[in-house]
């Protein structure tokens, strides 16, 4: 097009490369709602892609061709710095810290080298593809620094940033101590998405608290360029997810086979997502309502995530050992509460586990968006399901007919899973149409035309103003 090539830009590409696995079985979707968020919208422009793909060594004639086919560029990290930028800075530091886990943030000036040197790799490699004309559109907290690097390579690049995950309140974002730095990275960009009101105020006011920079309600003043911040909460695939295709799987089979109700989690096996919490309050639920022991029973799919950090096999032995000890006292001969999952599972078995759960649980105890709530509402085709949604998961702002809950009130979670399922069923519907009317309305698709067209905007104001 006239305006030249759009880069898309972030830590993971939408497909990850294993080298120690068997040939053609080395190329692996990636999990996680950034990738799910862009793909499409990836396919359905000329952009590139540019990301990590996972440590490659020798050529690969096979991958050479599937890239190109696909527009997708990898990023070449040598391990040692990929995993104190990745496990350790990334997601040592910012994760926890982003999510408001402050007691869990771990500091290391080596973990923060590595940090800036993986984003000026970003930058080299994209720097090498420029051409006039072209726009960058950064993704997310891997990629803090990015924005200023290429900013300073070429002060009139077209730039922009979206933050995937919450950002947090300045009196807890000041805590760390390369604050100053990372906010000057994102400042190099000119337009900076958030997914909701709260994560933007929260940005902007640390902007002025940090790095003194000036500001409006929605607009930042630095080094005499304006930058506009705004909310622009992700969408789902709408169509893909409301889909119908009966596969027949074995977890699926069970979940037919029965007139057992079924609650069902999905998630990155990840201390953000408020899994003993969930585990503890579906306890407390078949304690409290003993006429469903026997009867309904919580599919919980976990995806492996980040599994070379100690927080996370913390997490994943704690929520194994809470699974052990419910199934333990609650199972009957034909009858186990919890079935739990410790993999990956591919999208078109995903929707039909959303078609067949009776109620949604998705109760994180701080999560940026959560796009599986929304995927949840699009896969309801017939209508129905209910939706029990964290108040602190971004998409709560958008879904106030879900139910509701404050994810470390155990008690009340409890009460709401039996609320869920003795609610009359034509308020049940009624809450789930509004909900699918919003989620149609507002895609990924229309997500990214926003932010795109928003973006031009602010670059014409700019250019008329100066
Ligand atoms: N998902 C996946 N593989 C699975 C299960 C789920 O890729 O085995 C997808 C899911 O459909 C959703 C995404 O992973 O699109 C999770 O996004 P969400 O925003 O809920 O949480 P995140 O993992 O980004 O924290
Ligand atoms: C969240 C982050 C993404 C990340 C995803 C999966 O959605 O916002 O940036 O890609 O989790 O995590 P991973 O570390 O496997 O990329």
């Amino acid at each position: 097009s006239e305006q030249g090539k759009l880069f898309i830009v972030s830590n993971r590409l939408p497909v990850n490369y294993n080298d120690e696995a068997p040939a053609g079985q080395r190329l692996k979707a990636s999990s996680g709602g950034l990738v799910t968020g862009l793909r499409e919208i990836h396919e359905q422009s000329d952009s590139l892609w540019i990301g990590f793909l996972g440590q490659l060594q020798g050529q690969d004639p096979e991958l050479e061709s599937y890239l190109k086919e696909h527009n997708l560029v990898p990023v070449h990290i040598r391990p040692k710095v990929y995993d104190k930028y990745y496990n350790g800075y990334a997601n040592g530091t910012l994760w926890p810290l982003f999510h408001n886990f402050l007691a869990s943030m771990s500091i290391s000036d080596g973990h923060w080298k590595s940090y800036v040197e993986a984003n000026h790799a970003f930058a080299k490699a994209i720097i090498d593809l420029l051409s006039p004309g072209d726009r960058i559109w950064v993704h997310d907290y891997q990629l803090m620094l990015l924005p200023q690097i290429l900013r300073e390579h070429q002060n009139d690049l077209k730039i922009s940033y979206f933050h995937h995950i919450p950002f947090p309140s300045s009196e807890i974002f000041r805590a760390i101590p390369r604050r100053s730095e990372l906010i000057n990275g994102l400042l190099g960009a000119d337009y900076i998405g958030f997914h909701t009101y709260d994560y933007a105020r929260h940005f902007i006011q640390s902007a002025k608290r940090v790095a003194g920079a000036k500001t409006k309600i929605n607009e930042i003043m630095f080094q005499d360029r304006p930058i506009k911040v705004a909310a622009h909460p992700l969408g789902v695939d709408f169509k893909a997810f409301a889909k119908t295709k009966s596969l027949g799987t074995r977890i699926l089979e069970r979940l037919r086979d029965s007139d057992r109700i079924t609650f069902l989690g999905i998630d990155r096996l990840d201390y953000t997502k408020g899994l003993p919490e969930r585990l503890k309050s579906f306890a407390r639920f078949l304690e409290l309502y003993p006429h469903f022991v026997g009867k309904a029973r919580l599919i919980q799919i976990c995806v492996p995530s980040r599994q070379n950090i100690g927080s996370y096999n913390k997490i994943r032995s704690q929520v194994e050992r809470l699974v052990g000890k419910i199934n333990g006292e609650f199972s009957r001969s034909d009858y186990i509460p919890v079935e739990y999952i410790f993999r990956s599972i591919p999208q078109e078995e995903v929707i039909e586990l959303y078609q067949q759960a009776d109620v949604m649980v998705v109760t994180p105890l701080r999560d940026g968006l959560n796009l599986v709530a929304k995927e949840y509402v699009a896969a309801r085709t017939d209508g129905d399901g209910c939706l029990v949604l964290s108040e602190f998961a971004g998409a709560a702002s958008e879904m106030g007919e879900a139910l509701q809950v404050n994810p470390y009130d155990i008690e009340t979670v409890a009460h709401t899973l039996n609320h869920a399922l003795e609610m009359p069923p034509k308020e049940r519907r009624e809450r789930m149409q509004a909900l699918r009317k919003r989620m149609k309305e507002h895609d990924n698709i229309n997500w990214a035309q926003n932010f795109m067209a928003m973006w031009s905007q602010h670059e014409m104001d700019t250019r008329v103003n100066s």
